[in-house]
Formats: structure tokens, sequence, C-alpha cells
């Protein structure tokens, strides 16, 4: 962008305020997420969604191999504020009878699973996403997470996120 100043003033200037509007964006999504840090744990999370289906009448199953214990704070905070998500769409949109949350730990990845066996979502609404959906990829974007979902009319809705396990540098490496 430098070489562009002399050459194109115009350009330039308005692809600096692109990244400054980026920044700003990046900044409120990190600010956002340490305040919900200190309030959100995984586990309180998966008894807070038991509790909320069962005052909604939904039978509630969470099946886990693992609490997910180790993995580090970002990840079970973003996973938190996706579980809330989904458990309140489950809540608020799907009519569902059951409602099963799966935590897994996998090789090399964290798994999170909320299904339910409600009206699913048609197909010609994928593209209306609201905040919610779109608010939870965005946010799994910055722990390199995926959301996958497989619903449809009447089948009701199962969302997978995965969120790959983070390599964390060997500290004895080039200490000789
Ligand atoms: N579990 C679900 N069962 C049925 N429909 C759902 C479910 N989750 C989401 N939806 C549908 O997808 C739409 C988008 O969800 P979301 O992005 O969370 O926005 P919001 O909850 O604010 O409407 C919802 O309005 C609803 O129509
Ligand atoms: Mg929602």
């Amino acid at each position: 962008m430098e070489r562009l100043i002399p050459q194109n003033p115009d350009q330039a200037s308005k692809e600096a305020r692109e990244i400054q509007n980026i920044s700003r964006s990046v900044l409120l999504q990190v600010r956002e997420l340490i305040s919900d840090m200190q309030s959100i744990d995984l586990g309180e999370e998966c008894q807070q969604a038991a509790q909320i289906c069962e005052s909604a009448g939904i039978s509630f199953k969470l099946e886990r191999n693992d609490e997910l214990g180790g993995a580090p704070p970002i990840i079970r905070n973003i996973l938190s504020l996706c579980l809330r998500e989904c458990v309140t769409n489950v809540v608020k949109h799907s009519g569902a009878h059951k409602c099963t949350i799966r935590l897994e730990e996998g090789p090399g990845k964290y798994i999170l699973q909320v299904e339910d066996d409600g009206v699913g979502i048609a197909k010609e609404n994928h593209d209306r996403f609201g905040s919610g959906l779109l608010g939870m990829k965005e946010r799994l974007l910055l722990i390199e997470g995926k959301l996958e979902m497989v619903t449809g009319e009447t089948k009701g809705t199962k969302i997978t996120i995965i969120v790959p396990k983070v390599k964390k540098p060997a500290i004895t490496e080039g200490i000789q």
C-alpha cells in the first residue's frame, strides 16, 4: 500500500480506511470475548443448557468423553458461546422434544455437537442466517474452527463444530 501513496493517493486512502475498519471490528470482537471470558465456562454452560432445555420441556442429554479441560481458555470460551447460541436456537426455533449435546476431544481436534429433533431449517432459508449463526462462524474463524450443519424440514438440526488443537511450539526448540 505504501507504494500506492504517491501513485494513487485516493486509492491509498480508501484502502487505509478499509484497514482501519477491519482493525476496529477485530478489536471490538476481541474486547467482547475478553469481557465474556470472565463469566463463561464450558462446564457451567452445559449445566445452564440442561436447565434451559428442562424449563422449555425439552429432554436433554449430555454425552462427553471429555470436559475439554485441557483446551486453552479461548477455545473453551468460544465453544461456550457457541453452545449457548445453539441451545437458544433449539429452544426458540426448533419445537424439538429432545436435545443432545456431545463434547469430545479427538486426535488433533475438539468437537461440539448440538442435535435436536425439531422442525429443521428449510434449504431456502440457509442463506438467511441471522446474527446468531453468522456470529458463531465469525468467532470460530478466530480459532480456525468450522461449523457444519445437517438439517432439513422435519428432520431436526445437527450442528457440528470442529476446532483444531493448537500445536504449541516446543519450548526446548533451539535450546542446546
Ligand atoms: N435448531 C433450529 N431449529 C430450527 N430452526 C433453526 C434452528 N436454529 C436456527 N434456526 C433457524 O435459522 C434462523 C437463523 O438463526 P440465527 O442465526 O441464530 O438467528 P436468530 O436466532 O436471531 O433468528 C432462525 O431464525 C431459525 O429460523
Ligand atoms: Mg439465534
